[in-house]
């Protein structure tokens, strides 16, 4: 296997997965490649009660009720929609799902403004059209129809945020399970093999949930993903992707566990100061969401990779917090001003530790960027 950048997880954890698939003797909905306990014990992780020979670690942390209800939904008729604010693990869900059920997360279709119904049907190989005329041969199927040939999964990134004739194409596809090619004499239609169906995300900060048709919201079953706010998964979460991140970047540095409590806590802090908030102009434009905090410890971590002494120190981590969530100037400077003043210079006052640092770093970045 030639190195990629980010593996898709069913490459990531191809070992894993031919292990679970030959110890699966549960049965299999269609053509499922595991059954959905262990695609919800390869999802959550094992535990003892399970009895398995091997520990299967744990790739999406949050309660396990979401799991199962996508993996019903995903064995029934109806798609699964995973909904919920920016950095909620929705799209990491979605692949480690596809992967598990399919083996191919790859499936994947991404909604923007500039979606149209070829997307997510088929469109023509121009030049093979022109030189052979239009045939099965010459047509490009997208990743939905490469999907429903193969009675696989496949993936809707950001449903919303595609147009309503996109979104209507969906609904035929969900309904009928077939796509019929009207340019095509015969073999003009392509049906979907058991097994198909579709997950797609959509970020509840975005406007046009609710403008989501009616006809196309019967067809998807909701799973609503929350921010996680309970510390102890949220440290699981970050410290799990920090290790990875490491491993990729080949990066041989211990990021101090009391660094990591200072993370934790101001992002509790700050969202207990968002939900207080009265107004948009005292609230972060960050969701503050599990996902920002990581890209938080990354940027730390590689500051000090590059341009520190390969320690992480509470300086760096302050400056890449200021940094990456002072995005609007002055709003979220000021919000972050009154947060060093009001919350970090008592607590480094009270606790000690590395908050006194933490309030030099942060006070410093805050100087800066005003
Ligand atoms: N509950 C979680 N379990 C494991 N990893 C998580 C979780 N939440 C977030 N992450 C990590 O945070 C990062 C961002 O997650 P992801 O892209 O899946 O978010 P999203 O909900 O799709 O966000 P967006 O709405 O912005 O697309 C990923 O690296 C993901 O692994
Ligand atoms: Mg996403």
């Amino acid at each position: 296997m030639t190195e990629m950048l980010r593996a898709p997880a069913e490459v990531k954890y191809a070992e894993e997965l031919d292990w679970l698939e030959s110890v699966d003797d549960g049965p299999k909905p269609f053509s499922w490649r595991l059954s959905p306990r262990m695609v919800r014990l390869f999802v959550l992780g094992s535990e003892r009660a399970d009895g398995l020979d091997r520990e299967i670690s744990p790739k999406w942390f949050g309660d396990r009720s979401f799991v199962e209800r996508s993996i019903v939904t995903l064995a029934s008729d109806r798609g699964l929609l995973l909904i919920g604010d920016p950095g909620t693990g929705k799209s990491w869900l979605a692949e480690l799902l596809a992967a598990a059920i399919s083996r191919n997360s790859t499936l994947v279709v991404q909604g923007t403004a500039g979606t149209t119904e070829d997307h997510i049907k088929y469109s023509w190989n121009v030049s093979m059209v022109i030189a052979k005329g239009q045939s099965r041969a010459s047509m490009i199927p997208s990743p939905i129809m490469t999907a429903m040939e193969k009675g696989v999964i496949g993936r809707f990134e950001e449903l919303t945020r595609s147009t309503s004739d996109v979104q209507d194409a969906l609904i035929s596809i969900l309904s009928e399970k077939y796509v019929s090619i009207p340019e095509l004499e015969d073999d003009n239609i392509v049906f979907a093999q058991p097994g198909f169906s579709i997950i797609a995300t959509a970020n509840s900060r975005d406007r046009g949930v609710n403008d989501l048709s009616s006809a196309l919201k019967r067809r998807f079953n909701f799973v609503r993903i929350p921010v996680v706010t309970n510390k102890k998964s949220e440290a699981e979460i970050v410290r799990f992707r920090t290790t990875e991140l490491l491993r990729r970047h080949q990066i041989d540095l211990d990021v101090p566990p009391n660094l990591l409590d200072i993370l934790l806590q101001s992002f509790a802090d700050l969202r207990a100061a968002a939900a207080s908030a009265t107004s948009d102009d005292e609230k972060l434009e960050s969701a503050l969401s599990t996902a920002e905090q990581i890209g938080v410890l990354e940027d730390a971590i590689l500051h000090s990779t590059f341009f520190g002494d390969r320690s992480l120190k509470a300086e760096t981590l302050a400056g890449s917090l200021v940094g990456s969530l002072a995005r609007r100037s002055p709003e979220d400077l000021a919000i972050l001003n009154k947060y060093w003043h009001g919350v970090v210079e008592p607590r480094s006052k009270e606790d000690g530790g590395e908050w006194p640092a933490f309030l030099e770093g942060g006070r410093q970045a805050i100087a800066t960027l005003s």
